[in-house]
């Protein structure tokens, strides 16, 4: 007979005799599973010209403490194919999905052929799991003429469907990009804003607000397990970066919101890194050492694309004047303030400085754009103290940067509001355009145009062009003399059925920053 804690656990091993001997029969042998042992899918991940990282993470029993797995070793194998129906097996092997990972799964496929579509699929136990879809790129310097791509994140479970995630999927894109918020660490069934009244959430997280490795693994399993991201993750690449909620609202480098030691956010943060890795189809090189995690990272696409993902959270000084939205102060123009690392920012020199693709992408996940925030009634200009506008001497390093290329655009996340808009430099000259893509779900149904907001922003801030209050995501179709990027939006998130549409398009022409209604 069994105990309802081994219950909850859904190995079959032949009986309750062999369940009770599970860590022994587990390791290695083809053992069954009661439920789809691949219940989060899979994913991949950093498509390079000869290869991709492919995910999947076995967990029955998703929003179990361990997942329904047994604490021990268990095989998966896989297999890359260049057809569908996995006629031509072109890679295969097998991996160990170990307990201190939650018997999560990265395999670095290579040799590969370049801008080539892969399909690969991962068995264990006799179960198999759903296809992935994988595509490669093309090394630097080789003639490529056009990329499309995606952006999306901010995906609060408590706040709606991932409906858009729909339209992402079914675009055909050659990779996408995630600039943070996969997860959110709030918890429970009711939505608690600032200022606002609390209101019952779409749908509830599971468990409390995060604090320990099993918190943020139950909330990473209970995302993954979602069908329209699954269903995403399953179809196109991604590159994915983080940003502050894959821990705690934002945090600053080791400094918390709630004025804890750092000695103890640390550990906090330790958990919240590790859970990301097991859960994002990232690379070795990815692997949380202990005190840091390696998010920022670069990719050359052929003589088109020269991409720079960055990371502006972990190596960030404390937000100044009290973060948020703030009247303008002195702290934000602390020369020592920083958004990324030295060495992020010699690394980002060194990229820029080298190649000689057509476009540069900086990938990000913060607003650079300082824009105005004020409301029609508010007297002054109000800034947001945790982006780029809280660290102008940064800010405008980064800015001079990309004047002097060029050939950069600004790829960003974070806001929940769709904006197009050009960074200035100090002399007011448009430097680069910025496009920010709104939330999956983050901020709810929304509204076009936002009441009391619509108007004065684009008023105060006439490097802005477009602003837009809806759920969605951005799509970019890169050609050799035109960027687009197209602000896809969806009409609902609060219940299913949404409708996804194109609300506007924006372009940038090479060899001008300036964008134009496209
Ligand atoms: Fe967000």
């Amino acid at each position: 007979m069994l105990t309802p804690n081994v219950t909850r656990r859904s190995l079959i091993l032949g009986g309750g005799a062999a369940l009770l001997a599970a860590p022994a029969l587990i390791r290695g042998q083809g053992t069954g599973f009661m439920r789809d042992p691949f219940a989060l899918g899979v994913a991949s991940g950093d498509p390079a010209e000869d290869g991709f990282v492919i995910w999947t993470r076995l967990a029955p029993d998703p929003l179990d403490q361990h997942g329904g797995m047994t604490m021990a070793i268990a095989k998966v194998g896989w297999e890359v194919a260049s057809d569908p129906n996995f006629r031509t097996i072109v890679a295969k092997g097998e991996a160990l999905a170990r307990p201190e990972f939650a018997h999560s799964v990265h395999v670095e496929v290579e040799g590969l052929g370049p801008m080539r579509d892969y399909w690969y699929r991962f068995t264990a136990g006799g179960a198999v799991s759903r296809i992935g879809h994988a595509r490669t790129t093309i090394a630097p310097g080789k003639p490529l003429d056009r990329l499309r791509f995606g952006t999306f994140g901010c995906q609060r479970w408590q706040d709606g469907l991932y409906t858009a995630a729909q339209g992402l999927a079914a675009a055909d894109l050659d990779f996408l990009f995630h600039y943070g918020d996969f997860i959110y660490e709030y918890g429970g069934g009711t939505i608690v804003r600032p200022g606002l009244p609390t209101t019952p959430a779409v749908r509830a997280s599971a468990g409390q607000e995060c604090y320990s490795l099993d918190d943020y693994r139950i909330r990473y399993a209970q995302e993954m397990a979602d069908p329209d991201l699954q269903a995403l993750l399953a179809a196109t690449p991604m590159y994915v970066t983080m940003d502050d909620h894959e821990v705690e609202n934002n945090w600053a480098g080791l400094i918390d919101q709630e004025n804890d030691p750092q000695e103890v956010f640390a550990f906090r943060r330790a958990c919240a890194f590790q859970a990301w890795y097991e859960h994002m189809p990232v690379r070795k090189a990815q692997f949380p050492l202990p005190g840091a995690v390696r998010v920022h990272r670069s990719r050359g696409f052929g003589d088109l694309v020269q991409a720079n993902f960055l990371d502006t959270r972990q190596f960030r000084t404390d937000q100044p004047c009290g973060d948020n939205y703030q009247p303008l102060c002195a702290g934000q123009d602390d020369p020592n303030a920083t958004m990324m690392s030295v060495d992020e920012e010699a690394w980002l020199d060194r990229n820029l400085m080298d190649h000689g693709a057509r476009w540069t992408l900086i990938g990000q996940q913060v607003m650079m754009m300082p824009i105005d925030r004020r409301q029609a009634n508010e007297p002054q200009r109000i800034e947001n103290m945790d982006s780029w506008a809280g660290y102008n001497v940064a800010r405008k390093r980064m800015i001079a940067r990309l004047a002097k290329r060029g050939d950069a655009i600004v790829v960003t996340g974070d806001e929940h509001k769709h904006y197009a808009g050009n960074l200035l430099s100090t002399d007011g000259a448009k430097a680069a355009a910025e496009f920010v893509g709104t939330s999956l779900s983050s901020g709810g149904d929304g509204s076009d145009p936002k009441p009391g907001v619509t108007p004065p922003v684009l008023t105060h801030n006439p490097e802005l062009a477009f602003y837009c209050y809806r759920r969605g995501y951005l799509v970019c179709d890169v050609t050799r003399n035109t960027w687009r990027t197209d602000f896809m939006v969806v009409d609902q998130v609060s219940k299913p059925g949404g409708a996804i549409s194109k609300r506007a398009s924006f372009a940038v022409e090479k060899g001008s920053p300036v964008l134009h209604a496209a």
